[in-house]
């Protein structure tokens, strides 16, 4: 896994890079810090970048994007609200929305992301949705409404938090139906033998309802998308 700070490729499960960065606990009183420093890596780097995918923190082609991208939606074959935590510039939202389309399935889109900079990218590139695209930190904020669909990753919050954290996305964000969709992605530079999310969500207690994989052009997987059901801990 790369470093956000130092961008340097560390072993998966370092607890704390060289440099500093801690990938694993964070106490309470240094979580602000560690929002705002990822925060505004993210920002600049995904600001800069040429390209749709890479403003969402993708690198590699189209291809590769919508290879690795896709599983966001096997699971998606009501239609319903569908709310992307951690947004960036909108374009896996706008992605979803054609690709849900070609599934003849209608879904509304939400987005939410801590940087107020990528929300107003998201706003630009989903006009008529400027309205549901809204700046906040997954882990404190209030929804203003249920969503049959919430996408997240675990990443965004320290380990010490990620359990809570998916616990409230359940309760307090998907409606009586509703998915929640984990997706868990990697680089080829990350430790490909290494489990993926669902075994800590099932040590949390939660009952994985499906599994969906992403393939690069290689063969190799490199994304792992885990849905999880309201009421069904
Ligand atoms: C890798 S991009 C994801 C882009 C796209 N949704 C996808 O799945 O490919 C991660 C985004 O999550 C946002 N993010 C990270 N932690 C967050 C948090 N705690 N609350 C809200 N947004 C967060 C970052 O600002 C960044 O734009």
């Amino acid at each position: 896994m790369k470093c956000p700070r130092c961008l340097k490729h560390n072993q998966e499960g370092t607890r704390r890079c060289a440099c500093g960065f801690s990938f694993d606990e964070v106490p309470p009183a240094d979580l602000q810090g560690w929002f705002a420093e990822v925060k505004h890596i993210l920002e600049t780097a995904y600001i800069a970048a040429p390209t749709p995918w890479q403003q969402s923190g993708k690198s590699g082609t189209f291809e590769e994007w919508t290879r690795l991208r896709l599983p966001n939606v096997a699971a998606v074959n009501e239609p319903g609200r569908y709310l992307d935590i951690g947004c960036a510039n909108g374009y896996l939202l706008e992605c979803l929305l054609a690709w849900t389309k070609l599934k003849g399935v209608e879904i509304v889109p939400y987005g939410l992301d801590y940087s107020a900079r990528l929300v107003k990218l998201a706003q630009a590139r989903l006009p008529h949705y400027v309205d549901h695209i809204y700046v906040g930190n997954a882990l404190y904020w209030q929804p203003p409404l249920r969503f049959d669909y919430v996408r997240t990753e675990l990443a965004y919050v320290p380990h010490n938090y990620r359990r809570a954290f998916v616990e409230r996305l359940i309760t307090e964000f998907l409606t009586a139906e509703g998915k929640l969709i984990l997706s868990d992605y990697r680089s080829r530079r990350d430790d490909l033998t290494r489990g993926w999310l669902e075994d800590d969500v099932r040590d949390w207690g939660f009952a994985v309802e499906a599994t969906y994989s992403g393939y690069g052009e290689d063969g190799l997987e490199l994304c792992r998308v885990v849905i999880l059901r309201a009421g069904q801990e």
